[in-house]
């Protein structure tokens, strides 16, 4: 491991709240541990590094990232060695300090250092260590965020920012198979938008849609592309893969295409398959034929990969008011195959042949 340099202030909390959490029942994202990282953007440098007692931030009303949105975010999680529970593990956390990156740049946001992300995650996960759930299903859920912290209604890029860091112990998102709605009216992003970036108004823009699909008894909805609609793209909580007999489908990211979030557990699921000779193609899917693969049987899954549901089944398919059910296939299901495989990696008891695990 590289050696931790920088001069970070930590600030310990006086009452820690560890022994009011009931680890045998934890919410998604209710729930925060004692401590989180803080840094300034000022005068074109990132400054101020700290860790302090988890609590509220005071806002000047005039917040630019309040008015005009210049708010990014990450999603990563930790586990508790399974061989070794001593040892806390963090999947891939080299990838969301790039794509945190990635993110700012598209909202005229400043770049984080990759070592103020890493060594700012590592102390924090060290002092909050106690918070990585060791039951089945659970981790700890690490939120990076980074916004803008200008006072001023005036339109323009902020000139400072803060970038947080909290984290959150979670069970699991999703804990029934999922029911989605392929979307044809309204729009996530469009080309040439913010679709590929974690941007917060992306998932701003997702809520209403989604309640209305919520209304008809759906989870979550299936976003199509902007200009026709004819071409599914992602879940908004999640990417999507579907398996067409023995291939996988999966719409590309960039950068071939800038309208989806370009997932590291969609990576992640995609380099594992290739690994195992899995025929995968990252092509544009037609709505239509999702339709006739679910009709004709073809489609033996449909399955949604990210950090949050990390392998999420899709049981139905909601399309122009037909609820189409996906057909159980008989035996070993793949998603589970893949879901076993990187839960085992990522708790330690799967060999990381990857480099993946920190
Ligand atoms: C994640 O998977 O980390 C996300 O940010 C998705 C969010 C809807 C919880």
């Amino acid at each position: 491991m590289e050696e931790l340099a920088l001069d970070i202030k930590i600030e310990k909390t006086s009452k820690s709240n560890l022994d009011q959490v009931d680890f045998d029942n934890i919410p998604f994202g209710k729930i925060f541990s004692d401590h989180m990282f803080l840094a300034d953007y000022k005068d074109g440098k990132w400054q101020d590094l700290r860790i302090v007692p988890y609590g509220e931030f005071s806002m000047n009303p005039a917040l630019s990232a309040i008015h005009y949105g210049q708010s990014i975010f990450e999603g990563l999680k930790a586990f508790r060695n399974r061989q070794n529970q001593e040892e806390v593990l963090i999947f891939r956390p080299q990838d969301n300090a790039a794509r945190l990156n990635a993110s700012a740049k598209r909202m005229c946001m400043p770049e984080l250092p990759e070592n103020i992300f890493m060594e700012g995650l590592h102390k924090l996960i060290e002092l909050d260590k106690g918070w990585v759930p060791n039951t089945e299903g659970s981790s700890l859920y690490i939120r990076p965020f980074m916004f803008a912290a200008d006072a001023f209604l005036g339109l323009k890029p902020s000139d400072t920012y803060t970038f947080a860091i909290i984290t959150s112990p979670v069970g699991i998102y999703y804990s029934n198979p999922v029911k989605v709605k392929i979307e044809k009216e309204y729009s996530r992003t469009c080309h040439g938008g913010t679709g590929y970036a974690k941007v917060a108004g992306n998932y701003a823009a997702s809520m209403y849609p989604a309640k209305l699909a919520q209304a008809e008894g759906y989870d979550q909805l299936l976003w199509t592309d902007a200009a026709e609609h004819k071409y599914i793209e992602e879940s908004g909580t999640m990417n999507v893969m579907f398996q067409i007999n023995d291939t996988i489908v999966t719409a590309p990211t960039m950068p071939e295409e800038d309208t989806i979030l370009r997932s590291i557990t969609r990576l992640s699921v995609l380099e594992l398959l290739s690994d195992w000779g899995v025929k995968v193609e990252e092509r544009k899917i037609p709505v239509q034929e999702i339709v006739d693969a679910t009709k004709d049987g073809s489609l033996k899954e449909a399955f949604g990969t990210g950090t949050a549901v990390t392998i999420a089944p899709i049981s139905h398919i909601g399309n122009d008011g037909e609820l189409l059910e996906i057909a159980e296939v008989e035996g070993e299901k793949l998603s589970t195959k893949i879901k076993q495989h990187l839960q085992g990696m990522q708790m330690g008891e799967v060999e990381d042949n990857k480099g993946w695990i920190y």
